[in-house]
């Protein structure tokens, strides 16, 4: 019999071949069909990136137009859809109500024609194009309020930003959201790719394929830890305690929040541009004092970790961005997903070119042939 070795968490497994990303966790590498992260992020649009990772070339310009009156053309929600998050309780968490409504979608389009690329196009551009419509639109009912129809004239991040505060947004807050967007969209085989990947192979449709992921999301491991971050920064409150709070969650052994990654063993390289982002609005918007917060944990972090490669991971800085940009904590891991939905549509059309269904094996560690006890002699 095989003997199989067990790692816990996977780690160091490949799980698929794929040439949507890589990472060098050693040397701080982030590549997008081969392109540095910095240079999507300097020169791209969140769309033109998405187009890239799913099709797996950068589009000609006619193309590009395409993709983005097909998405504009999209953004609306059916009022069923809407009617639906209308009896959400508002106490629920924002990703709970994103998770049900990317899987309500496939009520309305539950035609399952996997083979066909107009089929893929179709969903693709759908998903990409309603769940920013999806989570504004919680955003606003839950506060008692009517959601905001999208606006035609305003690109994919200006109108997201529009239809959640009801007012256009400003230039530079705007493309530095989209930016975000690019730096949050793909990454290898991480938990909520993985969670995709198996969801596609069984050849279901791409609305469970998201929602599933969306739902792995969600945990304070992976892109959950981006609210936590603001949570723990606020409580710290001062440059001060900064030092005493990470002594005490180093004795307490918990986790501190935005710190840490299994691939990079340096500083994650999305930290790097997305704390010159938040550099950027402090300098147009005014000063943050957590913004000083969170480089002295950065400093004391390495003081102490950083033997051990924990640095900022891509959840540390990125709060401070959006919570600049007066978003609502509990937003920030929905913004990851409408960015991340991309990625894990590149994934559902990878997986679909060559499937074979997930069926991973255990090393069992329980007992045989155990005798039935009767329930009056237990
Ligand atoms: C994302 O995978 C991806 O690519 C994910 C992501 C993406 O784009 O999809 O990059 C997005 O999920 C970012 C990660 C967000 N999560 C957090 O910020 C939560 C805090 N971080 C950790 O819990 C942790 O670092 C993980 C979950 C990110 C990684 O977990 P691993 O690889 O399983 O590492 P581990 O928990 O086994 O830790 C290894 C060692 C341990 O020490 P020892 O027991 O070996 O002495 O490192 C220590 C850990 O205690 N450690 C930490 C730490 N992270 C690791 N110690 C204190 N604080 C931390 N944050």
């Amino acid at each position: 019999m095989m003997v199989c070795e067990y790692k816990p968490g996977l780690e160091g497994i490949p799980a698929a071949q794929s040439s949507i990303s890589y990472v060098d966790g050693q040397k701080g590498i982030l590549e997008y069909r081969g392109i540095r992260i910095e240079e999507l992020a300097e020169k791209s649009t969140f769309l033109e990136t998405a187009y890239l990772l799913i099709w797996g070339e950068l589009p000609s310009q006619q193309e590009l137009q395409a993709f983005e009156h097909e998405v504009r053309h999209h953004r609306r929600i059916k009022y069923r859809i809407r009617d639906m998050m209308k009896c959400f309780p508002e106490s629920g968490h924002p990703m709970d109500a994103l998770q049900a409504s990317a899987a309500a979608l496939g009520l309305f389009y539950s035609l399952r024609d996997l083979h066909n690329p107009a089929y893929i196009r179709d969903s693709v551009v759908r998903l990409i194009a309603t769940i920013p419509t999806m989570v504004a639109a919680f955003q606003l009912m839950r506060k008692g309020n009517d959601p905001v129809r999208p606006r035609d004239d305003l690109d994919y991040s200006a109108n997201f930003l529009y239809m959640l505060n009801e007012q256009e947004p400003d230039p530079l807050a705007a493309r530095i959201f989209d930016i975000c967007l690019i730096l949050h969209v793909e990454h290898t085989m991480n938990a909520s790719t993985f969670s995709a990947r198996v969801t596609a192979s069984t050849l279901t449709d791409p609305y469970a394929v998201v929602a599933s992921a969306v739902g792995t999301l969600g945990g304070p491991l992976h892109g959950g830890a981006n609210e936590e971050v603001i949570q723990m920064l606020e409580e710290i409150g001062s440059v001060e305690n900064v030092r005493p709070y990470i002594e005490d969650c180093l004795q307490r052994k918990s986790k501190i929040m935005g710190f840490g990654h299994r691939v990079y063993k340096v500083k994650d390289p999305r930290a790097t541009i997305l704390q010159k982002l938040a550099e950027q609005l402090f300098e147009k918007f005014g000063y943050d004092k957590y913004y000083d917060i969170a480089q002295e944990m950065e400093r004391v972090v390495e003081e102490k970790l950083g033997g051990k490669g924990i640095y900022p991971n891509v959840d540390f800085y990125s709060g401070l961005v959006y919570r600049k940009m007066g978003i609502p904590t509990d937003l920030f891991t929905p913004i990851f997903a409408i960015a991340r939905v991309a990625g894990w549509l590149a994934h559902w059309k990878e997986q679909l070119a060559e499937n074979r269904i997930f069926r991973p094996t255990q090393v069992y560690n329980g007992h045989h042939e155990v005798s039935y006890i009767p329930i009056d002699q237990r």
